[in-house]
């Protein structure tokens, strides 16, 4: 019987509980037996009761429920070889031989570099007496496959991760409550989203509130001219008679020589040019709340794709990621995804911002 554990990773977002209970009942469904992992990495460095066998009730109400009913953390030491060693041996005494992964751009990363690893560490086990040759023979594979679970839609190769579009509609929905307030004193508001270097859920929520300005990190504004340029446009749209003044600013945001763009620095000209002005920085509420229903859903599917893809995993198939690409569940190897994803920044820190908007998905790169 295939043994598969599932695991959330690195900051939480609204889908993961959802994508847990789709591993958990499709490979029950499927005939294998079924763990979780608690508290991302560190569970598996710890083992013990953070290793959990789970059964079909075990995941019952987790559509329904926001961030990660089994935890997550971003774990120190698993980012150390002896860290991994641990978890490799928490597996292999569990009998564990497949695991899924859902996380961002850094667990996912983490999830190949064990994959890739755990030939050395298994024979590192029996080497030092942990393991016995006998013990280890069924366990010289592991499968590790990929779901991408973060608020920031942020990672290459699927069009939505899961979260994006919870977060979304909690910021247009915080956005809209600002702008009523706003409205009513004549006021300007700063409102700065996450979205860590990637641009999407500012870009997003601006285009789904109306916004006056957007700043993102992909398509920066000219340094030293941004400022006149967003008085301009403020007070074009005050003149044709608009009472508020909401300004998007992603955590992110940058100008085209790489200086960070800040709220308090946006609130500054927007003072300059007489607005009463307020920021608003709307912090963890984006993350938190249950899913929207293209969360579960998206979640659901590609949880039991990513069983699917455990089931049809063999040792020369590259660690796959489970996506959604043009409303198609897809897979594809996570390394290329990892180094797509990369690109971005590197091309940002290149100021060639024209290559790092297209290398986004989608809707996004138009
Ligand atoms: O990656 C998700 C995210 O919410 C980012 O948007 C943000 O930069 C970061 O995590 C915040 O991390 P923490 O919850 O550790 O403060």
């Amino acid at each position: 019987k295939k043994k598969i554990a599932v695991m959330t990773s690195g900051g939480d977002s609204p889908g993961m509980s959802p994508a847990v209970r789709a591993v958990v009942r499709s490979g029950i469904y499927f005939g294998c037996d079924m763990f979780a992992v608690y508290e991302g990495y560190e569970g598996l460095v710890r083992g013990g009761d953070l290793l959990k066998k789970m059964e079909w009730e075990d995941v019952r109400g987790f559509l329904s429920h926001g961030g990660t009913d089994i935890g997550t953390a971003r774990c120190a030491e698993f980012r150390e070889r002896k860290g991994r060693l641990q978890g490799a041996y928490n597996m292999v005494v569990n009998g564990i031989d497949a695991l899924v992964v859902c996380g961002g751009d850094g667990s996912l990363t983490g999830a190949d570099l064990f994959r890739s690893e755990w030939p050395s560490l298994i024979e590192e086990l029996v080497q030092t007496g942990r393991l016995t040759a006998a013990e280890a023979e069924p366990h010289r594979h592991l499968t590790i496959v990929g779901l991408v679970g973060s608020i920031d839609n942020d990672m290459a190769g699927t069009d939505a991760t899961i979260g994006a579009y919870s977060a979304l509609e909690r910021i247009s929905e915080m956005v809209d409550y600002i702008d009523e307030t706003a409205n009513s004193h004549s006021r300007a508001f700063v409102v700065e989203v996450m979205g860590r270097h990637c641009g999407w859920l500012g870009l997003m929520s601006g285009l789904s509130t109306g916004a006056d300005y957007i700043f993102i990190p992909e398509r920066p504004p000219k340094h030293g001219k941004w400022q006149d340029e967003l008085k301009e446009i403020c007070s074009r749209h005050r003149g044709y008679g608009k009472r508020n003044t909401t300004v998007i600013v992603a955590e992110g945001a940058i100008d085209d020589e790489l200086q960070p763009i800040t709220a308090e620095t946006v609130k500054d000209v927007l003072v300059e040019l007489g607005l009463d002005t307020r920021i608003t920085t709307l912090g963890h509420v984006q993350r938190g709340g249950t899913a929207v229903a293209y969360d579960r859903m998206l979640s659901t599917l590609q949880g039991v794709e990513a069983v699917k893809a455990v089931l049809e995993s063999t040792p020369d198939i590259p660690s796959p990621v489970i996506g959604i690409a043009e409303n198609q569940i897809v897979r594809q190897p996570l390394v290329d995804s990892v180094r797509d994803t990369k690109m971005v920044a590197t091309a940002i820190e290149a100021k060639d911002f024209d290559k790092a908007m297209s290398l986004r998905d989608s809707t996004f790169a138009e």
